[in-house]
């Protein structure tokens, strides 16, 4: 389903080092025995998952599309990017679905949330709350406001029955506040930490609403867990990504750039480098993860990328066959001098300017290693998110690292609340 070409830097022997250790891991990640095990359970969650809720959010989804004309997704953090990012890659950023998505609650921004506050007023809209904990700042102030915009507009009757919160099963203000009100509810597993929940509801209920296949999303990761859980290192892919990462990062590599030449999955490479950034930066160690789109980008950091310092290696996710595709027309005139191209179409220019640049930035010195995927459908979109996601615990304990927290995070929001003037900071 994808192909990967490491970079050249990597080779059979360099591979052969890490068997051992791979393998160690890997049973570590079957065997749930690793440090943060308590939060595995999106290794097993695509064959685990709970049909009877999926049944119930596919349900609930057609409810949405039939009655409203918006959902508001509230969340941030593991609690969004997954739904985002799915979203525009299979929908594109000009989607004409007649359900429109907005997110909220992934920000403080007094200018966005106002924007967005005045563009519902006169909507007919629905909201899905998505917060683990139930006390993330951002996401609470949001649903405040959009709660009380939607109960004055509609009357608190009807908006309960527009409101769906994902939440835990059993603890944290957002369950005791839906309970509460009666809102229809779904479960963010406690065993799943948010930035591993695209495949949970956290994911597949505002997917599902967007008219998105959320069963093959999910058999694209079921594929990829039967792929990627017993293979040895030499036929697992998976893997071997895991350990380029590793090889660059002990080799003077420290910034792993995520590239797209499809604007439509820059939110892809947002979900990346949270799950990178957020399970393996810690204890001083850990690759950066940064993104480009090209060719956009190559207008703006290509010059850094090829003659800048030699601190970065790149993951290019060439996806070979576009949704869409247009032809660039004849001129009898030819004053742009175009007409080279005429009767091409830009799915051909792209991979062209993909084929270019790889070759500049790979004679630069720069390692590039390559997924291609022959196209971006649903199944194929659950496949990638599997890979990534085993990738990066197998990353993350190769560095002796907790894939699966983030006590770092929790420093900005004490001076935060101490500052609001929060009680007990
Ligand atoms: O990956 C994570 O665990 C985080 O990014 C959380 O998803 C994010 O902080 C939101 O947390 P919550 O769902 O508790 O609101």
């Amino acid at each position: 389903m994808l192909e990967l070409r490491l970079n050249k830097l990597m080779n059979d022997e360099i591979l052969k080092g890490y068997e051992d250790q791979v393998k160690k891991i890997n049973e570590m990640i079957n065997n749930k025995t690793g440090a943060g095990n308590d939060y595995i359970g999106w290794a097993d969650w695509p064959v685990n998952y709970d049909k009877e809720e999926l049944e119930r959010i596919k349900k609930d989804a057609q409810y949405v599309r039939d009655n409203f004309d918006i959902l508001v997704v509230c969340g941030i953090g593991g609690s969004y990017l997954g739904a985002r990012s799915a979203l525009e890659a299979l929908n594109g950023l000009k989607s004409d679905d007649k359900l429109e998505i907005i997110f909220m609650g992934q920000t403080f921004s007094p200018n966005y949330v106002a924007q967005v506050m005045n563009y519902l007023k006169d909507k007919n809209f629905a909201i899905n709350v998505i917060s683990k904990s139930g006390t993330t700042t951002e996401t609470s102030i949001s649903f405040r406001l959009l709660k009380e915009l939607l109960e004055k507009k509609v009357g608190k009757e009807k908006a309960r029955k527009a409101i769906f919160a994902t939440t835990d099963k059993e603890k944290g203000a957002l369950k005791t506040l839906a309970t509460q009100e009666g809102y229809v509810t779904y479960v963010l597993p406690g065993n799943i930490g948010g930035r591993y929940s695209v495949f949970t509801a956290v994911g597949t209920f505002p997917l599902a609403c967007a008219g998105v296949d959320v069963d093959a999303l999910i058999r694209g990761a079921q594929k990829a867990r039967a792929e990627f859980k017993d293979a040895p290192l030499k036929d697992n892919k998976c893997y071997q990504y895991a350990v380029m990462r590793d090889y660059m990062y002990r080799h003077n590599k420290p910034i792993e750039m995520y590239v797209t030449y499809e604007p439509q999955m820059s939110q892809i490479s947002e979900w990346l480098k949270q799950l990178f950034g957020e399970s393996e930066g810690k204890e001083h160690k850990g690759l950066y993860p940064g993104s480009a789109t090209f060719s956009t980008d190559l207008h703006s950091l290509g010059q850094y990328i090829q003659e800048g310092s030699p601190l970065l290696f790149e993951t290019i996710i060439n996806i070979k066959e576009p949704k869409q595709d247009i032809v660039i027309p004849h001129d009898d005139e030819d004053l742009d001098g175009l007409n080279y191209l005429e009767g091409k179409n830009l799915a051909f220019v792209n991979q062209k300017a993909f084929e270019g640049t790889l070759k500049a930035h790979e004679d630069g010195g720069v390692p590039c290693n390559v997924i291609y995927l022959d196209k971006l459908d649903e199944e194929r979109l659950g496949y990638l998110f599997y890979f990534f996601m085993r990738a990066c615990a197998m990353s993350a304990y190769m560095l002796d690292i907790n894939p699966f927290n983030q006590p770092g995070v929790e420093v900005y929001k004490k001076n935060m609340f101490h500052l609001l003037g929060k009680k007990g900071y």
